[in-house]
């Protein structure tokens, strides 16, 4: 294979830059010409594409977000615009694509190689529900920032003898929550997976209170039925059920921006090698991943069509924790 691209798609993911990086360098180390595409499949549709030498990816693998851009692709999802793609990538001489990026990004993928292009995933995705990885690129970036947050608000819910309601992103999926409430010693963590209702909550904290807690931290996942600001609301209505004054503080975007960790350099760069070196090699239509410490490849169509759970043992730890 002669020439390869290199796109990001989805919710940008810190990390990335490292996975861009390692496929770029991994591609011109087997000969091959490697090009960017600009904000994912958009750039694809459009024929943004870009010569990626080993210098344009020098000084990127610390910096957050990504240089290629990234964007949600409406016109991706019609055949047409897919057709349109193909097209572009047919008049570069662009033989394969890796493509980073979670779900919506990995199914994308998957299109792609059922018309015949070759293709090869890495997964990243700072919710952590991708199918075929048990970890994915920018998670442990994400988790270490929603876990800073709280460390911050504990001192504050000390000295106030306050109870935060702290909600983190993960759309449908409770792993990033339920790893900081973990992490970071929530008396308790609310997830989509396992709902509980308000009362049972009010229930948990006042015996809190009554137990000597001066302060609470309770995780809520933004996926759960009732988000942050509905439970503050739901309690200030209800005060004296709760024994403490409760506050809330929406993390959002800022879990997803900024440098990297040193886990997430590593993994996106193993993930990129991986992905170039597979895909010149002639490997297409599967996912890069990480199972049990090694590097794994995972049919895209098993990805696209498998729900990834949550591990039942994380969610019995947490439970013997919140006391
Ligand atoms: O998938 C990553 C993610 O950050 C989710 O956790 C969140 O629900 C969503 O993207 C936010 O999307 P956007 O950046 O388009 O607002």
């Amino acid at each position: 294979m002669k020439r390869i691209a290199v796109l990001t798609s989805g919710g940008d993911a810190p990390g990335m830059n490292a996975a861009i990086r390692a496929v770029a360098r991994a591609g011109l180390a087997r000969g091959a010409e490697v090009f960017g595409v600009e904000r994912g499949f958009a750039g694809l549709i459009e024929g943004a594409f870009r010569p990626l030498g080993a210098r344009d990816v020098g000084g990127i693998i610390g910096r957050g977000g990504t240089v290629l851009g990234s964007a949600r692709c409406r016109d991706f999802h019609t055949e047409e615009g897919r057709a349109t793609a193909l097209a572009s990538l047919d008049r570069r001489g662009i033989e394969g694509v890796v493509v980073i990026g979670g779900n919506g990004s990995q199914t994308g993928a998957y299109q792609l190689s059922k018309l015949g292009l070759a293709v090869v995933g890495v997964a990243s995705t700072i919710d952590n529900d991708l199918f075929g990885s048990e970890v994915t690129i920018g998670v442990d970036t994400a988790l270490n920032i929603a876990l800073e947050a709280i460390d911050r608000l504990r001192t504050t819910a000390s000295s106030h003898h306050r109870a935060f309601l702290v909600e983190v992103m993960g759309r449908d999926c409770g792993y990033l929550a339920l790893m900081t409430g973990i992490a970071g010693g929530a008396e308790a963590t609310l997830i989509p997976e396992t709902p509980t209702t308000p009362e049972d909550l009010a229930i948990h904290l006042r015996e809190a209170h009554q137990r000597g807690k001066m302060h609470a931290l309770v995780v809520v996942a933004e996926g759960c039925e009732r988000d942050a600001g509905q439970l503050e609301r739901w309690f200030h209505e209800r005060r004296e059920e709760l024994g403490f004054e409760i506050r809330a503080t929406i993390l959002g975007h800022v879990q997803r921006g900024g440098a990297p960790t040193a886990f997430d350099r590593l993994l996106a760069t193993r993930f990129g090698v991986a992905a170039a070196e597979r895909l010149i090699a002639g490997e297409s239509g599967t996912l890069v991943g990480l199972r049990s410490g090694s590097i794994t490849s995972t049919p895209l169509a098993e990805v696209v069509a498998s729900k990834k759970t949550l591990d039942p043992e994380l969610l019995r730890l947490a439970k013997v924790l919140e006391r």
